[in-house]
């Protein structure tokens, strides 16, 4: 996986500054940079901890502790299917197995034209609607295999 991919330095630089006197600043500027670059790159760590006045230790184990925040670079698309019990007892396995199949890789791989990220979580809020997964912002319950194509092809602009 490449962590070396470019990244609008400045911006992330701009997100420290303009949040660093703020109290409890530290997840708003990780949630801030994520947005901004799609992860956080591991080669900032140390302005955030300058810039905060704290261990990079500290920013390191709160990206390590929260699974939202990524350390790498991913596709044009995130992936998330629900693994939790509720979803599990709905056939999420399943799916699960159907998604890697079809995207040609594994949970926390992406796929070879970097369209697509595939990630687990668990729970989406959805656990009466299980199948439960989301695609980028977008939350998606009771997704069949069909379904889950469906919404593939939609995002690779295939009707
Ligand atoms: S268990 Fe899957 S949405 Fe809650």
């Amino acid at each position: 996986m490449n962590t070396q991919t470019p990244f609008d330095l400045a911006a992330v630089e701009a997100i420290i500054a303009q949040r660093k006197a703020t109290p409890g600043a530290l997840l708003p500027i990780l949630h801030d940079i994520q947005g901004v670059v799609g992860y956080i790159p591991p080669s900032i760590v140390p302005a955030i901890a300058e810039g905060l006045n704290i261990s990079r230790a500290e920013v390191h184990g709160v990206i390590t502790y929260y699974h939202f925040f990524r350390q790498h670079p991913v596709g044009e698309h995130v992936v998330q299917i629900c693994r939790a019990e509720a979803c599990q007892a709905r056939g999420c396995e399943s799916l699960a197995d159907h998604a890697k199949e079809l995207l040609g890789c594994d949970f926390h791989g992406t796929t070879d034209d970097n369209k697509f990220t595939l990630q687990t979580v668990y729970c989406l809020g959805q656990c009466a609607s299980g199948p439960a997964i989301q695609i980028d912002d977008d939350l998606y319950a009771r997704v069949s295999k069909e379904k889950f194509n469906s919404l593939i092809q939609a995002k690779r602009g295939v009707q």
